[in-house]
């Protein structure tokens, strides 16, 4: 499979070409890592890193972050947005919607969102994770930088132990007929991620708050919240709120989940 050729994605990107600025690596330690000490130096917002190879991609939590050259999607992309990091709580999940709504204009069959940022595919056997979103915030005077970093299956990875945690792993080709070539994909994600943070720029996540509960793969549904600091809890899903936490039905009434150190799973 080709190297992602920056020039062929600036002629998909056309007249969006002008907001973004892609280079592709053979290997990189991990496309976030890279990205952020070039955005240390003054790379612009709009700037893109795609790679074959990560040496030592990251997940959420601490976790390794596996991918195949053949069989994955890697990149990281620095963005800019004014305010402190506390006001981009739900930029995650806008994330998401941005992923879901380009894997469904491709085509894509049963792609679904996890609160707060995972991408599943719904199957026979259930849910599988698609892809996954880690965004790293830092701050200075002028606003907040965002790096953030994705990863999407094109077929499901053959060693997932250490990334996927007890969630089943699945490839965008099990919901398509045949997969997009990677350019095609890459230009489609930007442009879906490009309409999600203006919509983020003018409104915050409020304005995107329906799209991702219509993506929301458990709404009305049964949950357990796994927390280390705290008992865990039971309760049905009612959306989100406008800073991104879940909303949770619970026996003692309406509870609003922040994202952090906890972790869902379906009853
Ligand atoms: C998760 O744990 O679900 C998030 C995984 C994010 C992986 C991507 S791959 C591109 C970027 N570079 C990294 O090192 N991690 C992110």
């Amino acid at each position: 499979m080709p190297l992602i050729d920056p020039v062929r994605i600036k002629t998909l990107l056309g007249p969006l070409a002008g907001r973004f600025d892609v280079d592709a690596l053979d290997e990189v330690d991990s496309t976030s890592s890279e990205l952020s000490r070039r955005a240390d130096q003054g790379a612009p917002a709009g700037s893109v890193l795609v790679a074959d190879r990560q040496s030592a991609g990251r997940g959420r939590r601490g976790r390794h972050w596996l991918s195949a050259p053949e069989d994955s999607l890697t990149f990281s992309l620095l963005w800019r947005f004014a305010g402190p990091p506390g006001h981009l709580s739900g930029l995650s999940l806008a994330v998401g919607v941005a992923l879901a709504r380009a894997l469904k204009q491709l085509g894509a069959e049963g792609v679904c969102l996890k609160w707060p940022n995972d991408v599943l595919l719904a199957g026979n056997d259930g849910f599988a994770k698609l892809a996954g979103i880690l965004i790293e915030l830092s701050s200075d005077r002028r606003g907040s930088t965002a790096i953030i970093g994705i990863g999407l299956n094109l077929r499901p990875p053959e060693n997932l132990s250490q990334q996927m945690n007890t969630q089943a792993a699945a490839g965008l080709a099990q919901a398509l007929g045949k997969l997009p070539e990677r350019h095609l994909l890459l230009a489609a994600i930007l442009q879906e991620l490009l309409a999600v943070f203006d919509v983020f720029a003018a409104e915050g996540f409020v304005g995107l708050k329906t799209a991702w509960q219509e993506f929301h793969a458990w709404e009305d549904q049964t949950v357990r919240i796994l927390d280390e600091q705290a008992p865990e809890l039971t309760g049905v899903c009612r959306g989100v709120e406008a800073d991104g936490s879940l909303l949770l039905e619970t026996s003692a009434g309406l509870r609003s989940i922040h994202a952090g150190d906890v972790s869902l799973r379906r009853l």
